[in-house]
C-alpha cells in the first residue's frame, strides 16, 4: 500500500493535468465482488428481464407520480447475471448478500436471509417500497450499523427491511449506489435517503462521493465468481490500464435522473449512432441501443435474430468489427470478442454450446426517446467505470480485459 501512495499521487496530479479533475483518494476502500450466473427457465429472459427494468427507467421519467403502479405491472424476472456483495448488518452483524446496482440507490435486506434485528438497529416506522422493473421490494425503513465487505463500516444507515418481495430469490436485497435523488418517494414521510456512498462521505471515511467498478468478463461456467470489486472514494489504478477520462452527466431527461450520459457510436467508420442520451447500468446485461443504430448493426454484421435466446448470431466472429462509443470527447473500442455472450454461458440462456450469440440487443425505440442506449454489463466488464457524484461526472478507462479474447 504505501510504495503505492506515490504512484497514486503522481498519476492524480498528471491526470488533473489534461482531465476534468479527478482525486484519488487514498483513504478509498475496495470491496469484492462475485459475479453470479443464473440458469434461466427459458430463452429471451434475459431479454425479457432488461426491458422490464428499461420499461421503469423510462417510465419514472415520464410520470414519477405513478411509478409503482407503472413498474409493477412489468414481469419479475430474475435476472441471469448479477454482482453482489457481502454486507453485513448489525453488532453483531448477520451478513446479507447484496446486489450492486447503480440503476437504483435504497439499501434494503430480507429478501432470503431474514432480518435479525440487535442492539444497533432503530425501527423508524417508516414505510418502504421500490419498484425495479424486474422486481420490487416494500416493509420497514430501519437504521442499523452496515459493514461493506470485510471493514467499510456506516453508522446509522437507513435500510429497508423487506417484508415482501418479488423477483430476488437466491438474493438478499440491493445496495444501490444510483443518484441519491431515485430514493425520493421511496420511504413514507422522508423526502430522500442517504445512499451508502453519502453516509461514507458524510461518516468522514471516504473524501468524495465517487465509486469505481471492476467487473471482468465470466471465465467458466461457475454459478459464482470472485470476479469484481467496488471502491468508494476513488479508483483503484491496479485495475487500470489507461488514465480514467470523464463525462458531465447528461443532462437529457429521463436518462438524467440516473448515471445518464452523451454517446456516439461509428462502426466502420460510419457513425450508427449520433450523439444521443443513456444511461451506464451495472442492473442490465446486454448492449441496447436504438432501433436504427441495431438495424444498421444488423445489416453490417448480416446478424439474424435466434429464435431459442432472441439474441443475433452469427456463423463467425470474422462477421463483427469493433464498435467505437465516443464518450466524453474519448473514444472506447468495443472488439468484435466483446460483442459475444460469454460462450461458456450459452446455455445458461437457451443457447447452443458452440454457437455465437451476440450481446447487442434493442430498446425497441427509435433514437430521440430522452434515453437512447444502456451499457450493462457486456460493457462495464471491459471497461473500468467510476461514478462520481461530488463532480457529477461519470468515468471509463481501460483494462486489462478490454482487449481480451476470453469469449
Ligand atoms: C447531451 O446531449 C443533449 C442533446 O442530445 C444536449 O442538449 C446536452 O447539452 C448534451 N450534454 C449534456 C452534458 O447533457
Amino acid at each position: 500500500m504505501v510504495p503505492g501512495r506515490t504512484l497514486l499521487s503522481v498519476l492524480a496530479l498528471a491526470t488533473a493535468a489534461f482531465a476534468s479533475p479527478i482525486v484519488i483518494d487514498e483513504s478509498h476502500v475496495k470491496v469484492t465482488l462475485a459475479r453470479h450466473n443464473i440458469q434461466q427457465k427459458s430463452g429471451y429472459n434475459v431479454l425479457e428481464h432488461d426491458r422490464a427494468r428499461l420499461a421503469t427507467f423510462k417510465a419514472k421519467g415520464a410520470a414519477k407520480a405513478s411509478v409503482a403502479e407503472r413498474a409493477a405491472s412489468a414481469a419479475a424476472t430474475n435476472s441471469v447475471t448479477y454482482y453482489s456483495l457481502a454486507v453485513g448488518v448489525g453488532s453483531p452483524a448477520t451478513t446479507y448478500d447484496l446486489i450492486v446496482d447503480t440503476g437504483s440507490s435504497n439499501t434494503w435486506v430480507g429478501a432470503s436471509t431474514q432480518y435479525k434485528a440487535t442492539r444497533t438497529s432503530t425501527d423508524t416506522r417508516d414505510k418502504v417500497a421500490v419498484s425495479y422493473g424486474s422486481g420490487s421490494m416494500s416493509g420497514t425503513e430501519y437504521t442499523d450499523t452496515v459493514t461493506l465487505g470485510t471493514g467499510l463500516t456506516i453508522t446509522k444507515q437507513s435500510i429497508g427491511v423487506a417484508s415482501k418481495t418479488s423477483g430476488f430469490e437466491g438474493v438478499d436485497g440491493i445496495v444501490g449506489i444510483g443518484p441519491t435523488d431515485l430514493t425520493e418517494d421511496t420511504v413514507s414521510g422522508v423526502t430522500e435517503v442517504p445512499t451508502v456512498t453519502d453516509n461514507l462521505y458524510t461518516q468522514g471515511t471516504i473524501s468524495e462521493k465517487v465509486v469505481g467498478i471492476y467487473f471482468q468478463p465470466p471465465q467458466g461456467t461457475s454459478e459464482a465468481q470472485i470476479n469484481g470489486e467496488l471502491t468508494f472514494g476513488g479508483v483503484d489504478t491496479t485495475k487500470t490500464t489507461s488514465a480514467i477520462t470523464y463525462t458531465p452527466l447528461t443532462t437529457t431527461e429521463p436518462a438524467s435522473y440516473y448515471w445518464g450520459i452523451n454517446q456516439s457510436i461509428t462502426m466502420g467508420g460510419t457513425t450508427i449512432m449520433a450523439t444521443t442520451a443513456g444511461i451506464v447500468d451495472t442492473g442490465t446485461t446486454l448492449l441496447y441501443l436504438p432501433e436504427g443504430t441495431y438495424n444498421s448493426y444488423v445489416s453490417a454484421t448480416g446478424a439474424t435474430l435466434d429464435e431459442n435466446t432472441g439474441l443475433l448470431t452469427v456463423a463467425s466472429e470474422s462477421d463483427l468489427q469493433s464498435l467505437y462509443f465516443t464518450i466524453g470527447g474519448t473514444e472506447y473500442e468495443l472488439t468484435a470478442n466483446a460483442q459475444i455472450w460469454p460462450r461458456d454461458l450459452n446455455t445458461l440462456i437457451g443457447g447452443t454450446a458452440n454457437k455465437i450469440y451476440l450481446v447487442v440487443a434493442s430498446t425497441g425505440e427509435a433514437a430521440g426517446s430522452g434515453l437512447d442506449f444502456i451499457n450493462g454489463y457486456v460493457f462495464l466488464e471491459r471497461f473500468y467505470s467510476v461514478f462520481d457524484s461530488t463532480n457529477n461526472q461519470v468515468g471509463f478507462a481501460t483494462t486489462s480485459y478490454t482487449d481480451a479474447t476470453s469469449n
